[in-house]
């Protein structure tokens, strides 16, 4: 047989099957209790009998005629119970017996007489041929006056008034028991519906939640232990959906009110080109322009879907062993000239053992715009350093500047995508305020961190740490061979 697939179907058939089993077991027990009881009764009864019979025997042994009337007078003709007692003296021969006793209970068919000084025990059941069922006893006594002239007592006790009773016991326990049976199932089911209500209530809110009410968290003080667990769960589901829900909205909001400058702008000037006819000078200009703004607005672009990849859980980056060292000096002599143009001295600091599997291209785009950031922000006459360094199973590279450092309160959130400090400032030199967004996503997809520390007037320091024991796709030697590319330029 199958359990049904619903909780409430299961706990009600456990829970109701459990109970009339605790039943089912007490109830043969205390049936179990009263047979016994009816047959210790019996044997305390038979035992009576046989000592009436000894003493009579005892105290007035030639008095054969009175043993028959105390026969007569105690034990025949009772209604509930059927008892027949007979005496034999020695010889087997009868000297009293219960009037009417059956000829089937002849002296013969019962069982072999306990002593003198014994009680005659539980004795034989007998089944008569003519219906009925008899307890027999036998138990030897001193005929005639003396001990050693032994006779015998033999006393069937009927079964039947017992028997009706114990049938009419089992009745009522059966109607007992079907009665107990669809009591269980019915509290049983009540029992399972209340266990099982918090769940309802889980569901009923679960399926209101939208989009829209993504702010709605079920109410967990009164549930039960393990189903607050699950609820408690489900609000954290529900919180971590409606943060990402936000930041989602808050990033396509922040793209639309991006993309319209630079829209704007190309709108613009190709309107204000085309209300007049111009030399060939001019719509050069105009067209140079226009490039411009397609550039940024492609690079941003750009910038944008490669977050927006890189945050997604099935992003691949294919892993190389590099030399840190030669690679940083790569990247350096690419901003060097920039570096050059802002009266910026730009020094790389590296451990020449240091290798690491990392993504190439990616690696030196996190590099890249941390140096563009140092020397964007450093005035002439500063310095901008890239420092790696080996801590244990990590790499652990800094790019420090002498610069303008970031104001407190932005700390915390240049990480952002978007977030530019002066946000005029920034916008006009070209800056999207991704730079930092990027980096962060490539140092997680590494599977290592990135920190920031800055001072107002005395320069930032930011900190990438990569773990150096992941395996590669591509083997060290194999790799520097095909570092002749050189570096790539950041967005
Ligand atoms: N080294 C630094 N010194 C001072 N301020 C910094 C430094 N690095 C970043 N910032 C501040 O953090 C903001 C975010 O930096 P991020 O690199 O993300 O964007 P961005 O440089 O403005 O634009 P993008 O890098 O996309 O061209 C910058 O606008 C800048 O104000
Ligand atoms: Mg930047």
């Amino acid at each position: 047989m199958r359990m049904p697939r619903s909780i409430l179907g299961r706990l009600t058939i456990w829970y109701a099957c459990s109970a009339f089993v605790l039943i089912l077991i007490s109830t043969i027990a205390l049936y179990r209790a009263l047979v016994n009881n009816l047959d210790r009764e019996d044997q305390e009864f038979t035992a009576d009998i046989v000592d009436i019979v000894r003493g009579h025997l005892r105290d007035r042994p030639l008095d054969t005629r009175g043993l028959q009337q105390t026969i007569d007078r105690e034990w025949s003709g009772r209604r509930y119970a059927q008892i027949f007692v007979r005496v034999l003296d020695p010889r087997g021969h009868l000297i009293a017996e219960t009037a009417g006793m059956p000829a089937t209970l002849s002296s013969t068919v019962f069982p072999t007489p306990v002593g003198t000084d014994q009680s005659p025990g539980p004795g034989i059941e007998l089944a008569l041929a003519e219906g009925g069922r008899f307890i027999a006893i036998s138990a030897l006594a001193g005929v005639g006056g003396t001990d050693r002239e032994s006779g015998v007592i033999q006393v069937a006790l009927g079964q039947a008034h017992e028997e009706a009773l114990l049938a009419e016991y089992r009745r009522r326990l059966w109607w007992v028991l079907s009665l107990a049976l669809l009591v269980c199932s019915i509290v049983g089911y009540g029992i399972a519906k209340r266990g099982v209500r918090p769940l309802a209530a889980i569901t009923e809110t679960a399926g209101h939640i939208r989009s829209s009410t993504l702010d709605r968290r079920i109410h967990t003080a009164d549930l039960p232990t393990e189903i607050a667990w699950l609820a408690e769960t489900f609000n954290a589901m529900l919180a971590g959906l409606e943060d990402s829900f936000a930041r989602l909205s808050r990033f396509s909001a922040d793209i639309a009110h991006e993309l319209r400058t630079p829209v704007n702008n190309l709108r613009g000037e190709a309107e204000v080109a085309l209300r007049q006819v111009r030399t060939t000078d001019e719509y050069r200009s105009i067209v140079e322009s226009l490039l411009e703004e397609s550039v940024r607005l492609s690079r941003m672009i750009d910038s944008l879907l490669f977050v927006a990849r890189a945050e997604s859980p099935e992003t691949q980056i294919s892993r190389e062993a590099l030399d840190i060292a030669r690679e940083l000096h790569l990247v350096r002599e690419f901003y060097d000239a920039l570096a050059v143009d802002a009266g910026i001295v730009l020094t790389v600091e590296a451990a020449d053992d240091l290798v690491a599997n990392l993504d190439r291209t990616l690696w030196q785009r996190a590099i890249g715009n941390l140096i563009e950031n140092a020397v964007d922000h450093t005035p002439p006459g500063g310095h901008a350093t890239v420092k790696a360094s080996r801590d244990g199973d990590t790499l652990c590279v800094q790019v420090s500047d002498t610069g303008c450092g970031i104001p407190p309160e932005h700390v915390a959130h240049v990480f952002d995508r978007f977030h530019r400090v002066e946000p005029s400032r920034s916008t006009r030199s070209g800056r999207l305020g991704l730079g930092l967004a990027l980096v962060k996503s490539i140092v997680a997809l590494h599977g290592g961190s990135v920190e920031i520390a800055s001072e107002a007037d005395r320069g930032t320091q930011v900190t990438l740490r990569l773990p150096l024991n992941q395996p590669a796709a591509r083997p060290y030697e194999e790799s520097v061979v095909r570092q002749d590319d050189g570096p790539v330029i950041s967005v």
